[in-house]
C-alpha cells in the first residue's frame, strides 16, 4: 500500500482517519488518557507541515455507551499537543462541515464530529458498499487524498474506515505503518508456549480470537479476566449474581455464555478462569472465591487468581494481552490490571499488549520490558489470530488500482 511518502501534499485537502477513541470518565465526561491523541498527533503534524489542509475523521466509543461523546475535547487536546489550532466542527458531512473544508488554507487542521453519530457509519458491510454511503459521497469530492492512520479500528469495515479508499488515492499514516510492521514481525516469530491474556469488555473480539488461536494451535493458554472472565465463569456453571448477569445482558453478550461453555469443554484446561474475584462492596474492595460470590458488582480479579496467572505468564515465550482485568480507573480495583502488566513486563518472553485502556494503563505505569505496546486491541488480536484486517486489505487493493 501507499504511505504519506507517495503523495505531494502541498495545498491539497487530505482526509485523515485516526483512532483517538479515549478512556472517558463516565461521571465527569472528561478524557482520562490522551495516549492515542498524542500518538496520532505525529501523523497530523506531518500532513500539516507538508502543506496539506488536514481534515480529521474519528470516532469516540459506541452509540448507547456512557463515553459516547462529541469530539470537542479531543480537538482541544490535539490543539494543545500540536501547539497549532485544530478547529472543531460539530458536523460530519452536512453543509457546516463542507463549508468549513472549502474555507481551509494550506496547513489548516480541522476535526469533524464523532463519525459514529451518523447511523450508516457502524453498519458492518463489505468495503465496496461503504463507498456508497452518504458520508463518503459528500466528503470525497472535497478532498484530494485519504490517509488511514486508524490502526486501532482496522478490523472494522465501517464507512469512514474503508469507504473513501474507493473514491480517492489512499495510503497509510505513520501509526498504521509502525503498527503493521511491529505486528508482522511478531507474527513471523511466535515462540511457544504462547499465552493470551484476554480481558476488558469487548467480549465479541476476545471470543473470536480465543476460538481461532486455540483451534489452530497457536495459543497454548488463554487467561481470562474482566468481563470476558465473568462470561466464562457463567459458562463453567458458577453463579456470579444477578447484578453481574444483568450487566452482561445489557451489554448484549448473553449469547456468549453458551459459546463459553462450549469452548471450555472443547479446550479443556487451556482456558483459565479466575478462582477468586474482587467485588465492590460498601465502596471498598472485598475478595471472594468464585464458588461463594455474593450478588455485588465484580470489579477485578482476585489475589489467588493473580498468583496462578503470573506463574503461567512467567513461563511464556510469547505473550499477547488485550483489555484490562477490571475497573482499573478506580484505585482499589487496578491491582489486577497493574499486577498482570508487571508480570508481563518482567517475563523474559516476547510480549505485545493492546487496546486503548491497557495501553493507557501501561503508559501511565511507565513500564519498560514490554516488547510492543499496540494502540489497537481488537485490531492487534485479530491480526495475531490470523484474520485479515478490512482496512489493510482495502489499502492494498486500491493501491493496485491507482498504480
Ligand atoms: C478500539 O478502541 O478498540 C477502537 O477504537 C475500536 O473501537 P470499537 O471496538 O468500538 O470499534
Amino acid at each position: 500500500f501507499y504511505t504519506i511518502d507517495d503523495f505531494d501534499l502541498e495545498d491539497k485537502t487530505v482526509l485523515v482517519r485516526v483512532d483517538i477513541n479515549s478512556p472517558v470518565d463516565p461521571n465527569t465526561g472528561l478524557i482520562l488518557d490522551d495516549t492515542r491523541i498524542k500518538l496520532h498527533a505525529g501523523t497530523i503534524k506531518e500532513l500539516s507541515d507538508k502543506g496539506a489542509k488536514t481534515v480529521i475523521l474519528a470516532h469516540q466509543s459506541r452509540p448507547g455507551k456512557k463515553d459516547f461523546t462529541t469530539l470537542e475535547q479531543h480537538a482541544r487536546s490535539l490543539s494543545k499537543i500540536l501547539n497549532h489550532e485544530v478547529g472543531y466542527i460539530d458536523d460530519i458531512f452536512g453543509s457546516n462541515a463542507r463549508n468549513a473544508i472549502s474555507r481551509m488554507q494550506r496547513g489548516d487542521i480541522i476535526l469533524l464530529e464523532n463519525v459514529r453519530f451518523y447511523s450508516e457509519e457502524v453498519l458492518k458491510r463489505e468495503p465496496r458498499l461503504q463507498a456508497e454511503t452518504h458520508m463518503v459521497k459528500k466528503l470525497a469530492p472535497l478532498a484530494d487524498y485519504f490517509i488511514n492512520d486508524a490502526f486501532a479500528a482496522a478490523h472494522r469495515s465501517h464507512a469512514s474506515l474503508v469507504g473513501f479508499a474507493f473514491k480517492l488515492p489512499s495510503g497509510a499514516g505513520r501509526v498504521m505503518e509502525r503498527e503493521l510492521k511491529a505486528l508482522y514481525n511478531a507474527l513471523s516469530n511466535v515462540k511457544k508456549p504462547c499465552v493470551y491474556v484476554l480481558g476488558g469488555v469487548k467480549v465479541d473480539d476476545s471470543i473470536m480470537v480465543m476460538e481461532h488461536t486455540l483451534e489452530n494451535g497457536s495459543a497454548d493458554y488463554v487467561l481470562t479476566t474482566g468481563l470476558v472472565a465473568n462470561i466464562f465463569l457463567l459458562g463453567a456453571g458458577f453463579d456470579i449474581g444477578e447484578y453481574n448477569k444483568k450487566f452482561i445482558e445489557t451489554k448484549g453478550y448473553w449469547d456468549y455464555v453458551k459459546k463459553a461453555e462450549e469452548l471450555l469443554k472443547k479446550f479443556n484446561g487451556k482456558i483459565k478462569i479466575p478462582v477468586d474475584l474482587a467485588l465492590f462492596i460498601g465502596g471498598k474492595r472485598v475478595e471472594f472465591p468464585v464458588s461463594k460470590l455474593p450478588n455485588e458488582p465484580i470489579y477485578d480479579i482476585g489475589t489467588e487468581t493473580l498468583k496462578q496467572y503470573a506463574e503461567i505468564i512467567r513461563s511464556a515465550e510469547t505473550l499477547f494481552a488485550n483489555g484490562p482485568a477490571g475497573v482499573f480507573e478506580m484505585e482499589d480495583f487496578n491491582i489486577g490490571t497493574e499486577d498482570l502488566l508487571n508480570a508481563i513486563a518482567s517475563s523474559p518472553g516476547f510480549s505485545i499488549i493492546g487496546g486503548g485502556h491497557l495501553a493507557a494503563a501501561a503508559n501511565q505505569m511507565g513500564l519498560s520490558g514490554i516488547s510492543h505496546i499496540s494502540s489497537g486491541g481488537g485490531a492487534s488480536i485479530n491480526m495475531l489470530a490470523g484474520e485479515k484486517l478490512p482496512v489493510v486489505e482495502v489499502l492494498k487493493q486500491v493501491a493496485l488500482t491507482y498504480k
